[in-house]
C-alpha cells in the first residue's frame, strides 16, 4: 500500500477536538472503524475526509480544512467537512437516519422520506464528492466509502474521477427488493452506490439482496456466478466483507482480573456476592430489542421463579440520536418498562433489571463483560454487531455464555452461542436459563470456538481482504487499458 492514494469518507470522523474553556482538547472516539482504517492511513498518510463535528474543529484546521493527525504522532490528514445546522438535519438526522436506516433495518419502525431531507442528503454527498476529489493526490486514489450516509458518493467520485477504485461498504443490513421498493428515490441511490468498484456488505443475504433489488429496479446485467454486477459501462464486484474487532484485544481492558471484576462490578452495584449477573450494552436505538430482551428476562423470572432475587441484567444503554421523536419515544417505553418489571419482582431481592443510560468507556464496558455470566444481545437486525465478539475478546477465562439474536451477521459467524429468535419471549427465556445453569466446561468449550474464530478473522483481516481485492482490480485493469 505503500505510496497509494488512500481516502477514507466517513460521516463520523476519527479525531475530535473540543474546546473545555481555555483549552482545546482531542480525542479519539471508540470506534472499529478507526481501529481498522488508521494503520492503513498511517502507512500511506492518507486523507479521511469527514463531517468537523467538534466546537473546536474549526479552530485547528489549515486554510484547506486540514489537521494532521494522531496528535502526538501526525501521520496522515483529516479534511473536515463543515454542515450547515439545515444540512445536518436533513442528511444525518432525517435521510439518513428517519430513512434508510429505518428502510434498512426489518424493525417494523416506518421509514420517513421527506423531499427536504433528500435534497439536504444529495447536496451534502456532492460536498463530500467535492472534498474527496480536492484532496486526491492522483488520477487513481482507492476511495473507501463508508456507509449509508454516502449511497450516492460513489457515483459522484467515479463521475469526476473515473479512474479512482472506490471501495464502499454498507455497515447495515441489505433489504430484500420489496422493503427496498417503497423508497422514493431507490434508482438514485442503487445507482450511485454503483459507481463503486467494489460494493460490500457483512453477509452473503446482505449481498444476495442488493443484488436482487439492482436486478429489480435497473437495467443493469448481473452475473450471479460471479456476483458482479454491470451497470452504465461500469463493473461492480458485490462482496462479503464481516466486519470485527481488533485482536488481540488491548491489554487494558484485561489488566484486571476476572475474580477482582466479578467482586468490584457486584460490590459496585450492591448486589451479593454470588449473585447471578448477565450484561447487555448497546447504543439506545429500537433496532436492539432492548424491549424484547426485557420481556425475555421477565419471562425467565415467571418461568423459573428460583431466579428472582439471584439474578441481575445490567443494560448499558447509550444515549444516541436523541434528536428523533422515535428514539425518544424507545427510550421511554424502555424505561418504563424496566420499571414495571422491577417493580413487580423487587420485594424478593434486588432489581432484576439495572438500566444505565450513559455512555460507558470502553474499560467500564469490559470489566462489566468480565463480570458477567452471561451477556444477551436481542438485536431484531443487526448487520454485524460488534458487542458479540467485544463480549468474547473480553472472556480470556473462557467463562461466560452468549445469548445472541439469530438476526445478527454475528450469529453467521458464531453458531457456539445460544441464539435465538428475540421476538419469542419464552425461546430467549428458555436461552437464559441454560445459560445460568451451564456447567463450566461446555462454557469453556463454546467459548474457545468463538475466541478462535474472532481471532483469526479480526478487523484487520476486514480491511485487508477489501484492499486485496482492490489489488486485484487495479492490476487487471492496468493489464487491460
Ligand atoms: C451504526 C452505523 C454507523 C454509525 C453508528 C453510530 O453502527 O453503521 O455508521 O456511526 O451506528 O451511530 P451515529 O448516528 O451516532 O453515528
Amino acid at each position: 500500500l505503500r505510496g497509494e492514494d488512500v481516502i477514507v469518507v466517513s460521516n463520523r470522523e476519527p479525531y475530535i477536538h473540543q474546546r473545555r474553556g481555555e483549552r482545546i482538547e482531542v480525542h479519539r472516539p471508540a470506534s472499529g472503524l478507526v481501529t481498522a482504517l488508521e494503520p492503513i492511513m498511517r502507512a500511506c498518510s492518507g486523507t479521511w475526509v469527514a463531517h468537523g463535528s467538534g466546537s473546536a474543529d474549526a479552530e485547528v484546521v489549515d486554510k484547506n480544512d486540514r489537521v494532521a493527525v494522531p496528535p502526538e504522532n501526525p501521520a496522515y490528514h483529516i479534511r473536515r467537512v463543515w454542515l450547515t445546522p439545515e444540512e445536518e438535519a436533513g442528511y444525518y438526522y432525517g435521510f439518513s437516519n428517519e430513512g434508510l436506516w429505518p428502510l434498512c433495518h426489518i424493525a417494523h419502525v416506518r421509514p420517513i422520506f421527506r423531499s427536504s431531507d433528500w435534497t439536504q442528503y444529495v447536496a451534502v454527498n456532492r460536498k463530500f464528492a467535492k472534498a474527496v476529489v480536492s484532496e486526491a493526490k492522483t488520477k487513481n486514489p482507492i476511495v473507501l466509502v463508508q456507509d449509508y450516509h454516502f449511497a450516492l458518493l460513489p457515483k459522484m467520485i467515479h463521475d469526476e474521477l473515473p479512474d479512482a477504485t472506490i471501495i464502499s461498504f454498507w455497515h447495515i443490513p441489505w433489504p430484500n427488493p420489496e422493503s427496498f421498493a417503497i423508497c422514493p428515490w431507490r434508482e438514485e441511490i442503487l445507482a450511485g452506490m454503483l459507481g463503486s468498484s467494489i460494493m460490500g456488505f457483512h453477509t452473503q443475504s446482505h449481498c444476495n439482496n442488493f443484488v436482487d433489488t439492482v436486478d429489480r429496479f435497473l437495467e443493469a446485467r448481473v452475473d450471479r456466478e460471479s456476483f458482479n454486477v454491470s451497470f452504465g459501462g461500469k463493473l461492480t464486484a458485490v462482496r462479503r466483507y464481516p466486519i470485527s474487532i481488533a485482536w488481540p484485544p488491548d491489554p487494558e481492558l484485561l489488566q484486571k482480573t476476572v475474580p477482582d471484576c466479578r467482586s468490584h462490578i457486584r460490590q459496585l452495584n450492591d448486589l451479593p456476592p454470588e449473585h447471578k449477573l448477565g450484561i447487555g450494552v448497546d447504543r439506545l436505538d429500537y433496532t436492539k430489542g432492548i424491549l424484547e430482551r426485557f420481556r425475555a428476562i421477565e419471562r425467565l423470572l415467571e418461568l423459573n421463579p428460583n431466579w428472582i432475587g439471584h439474578f441481575t441484567f445490567v443494560q448499558i444503554a447509550a444515549p444516541t440520536r436523541t434528536g428523533i421523536d422515535e428514539y425518544q419515544h424507545h427510550e421511554a417505553q424502555v424505561r418504563a418498562l424496566a420499571a414495571r418489571i422491577n417493580a413487580r419482582f423487587r420485594s424478593r431481592g434486588p432489581a432484576p433489571i439495572l438500566l444505565k443510560i450513559e455512555q460507558h468507556a470502553p474499560p467500564q464496558v469490559y470489566e462489566y463483560f468480565r463480570a458477567a455470566d452471561l451477556c444477551f444481545v436481542s438485536s431484531l437486525h443487526d448487520g454485524m454487531n460488534l458487542v458479540a465478539k467485544e463480549f468474547v475478546a473480553a472472556r480470556d477465562d473462557e467463562r461466560g455464555v452468549l445469548v445472541l439474536s439469530e438476526f445478527t451477521g454475528a450469529a453467521r459467524e458464531l453458531p457456539e452461542a445460544l441464539t435465538v429468535n428475540p421476538y419469542d419471549a419464552d425461546q430467549c427465556a428458555a436461552a437464559l436459563h441454560l445459560a445460568l445453569s451451564m456447567p463450566e466446561a461446555e462454557q469453556r468449550d463454546r467459548m474457545r470456538l468463538m475466541r478462535g474464530l474472532v481471532a483469526e478473522f479480526n478487523v484487520f483481516r476486514w480491511a485487508g481482504r477489501m484492499l486485496l481485492d482492490a489489488a486485484t482490480k487495479r492490476r487487471r485493469s492496468r493489464v487491460t487499458d
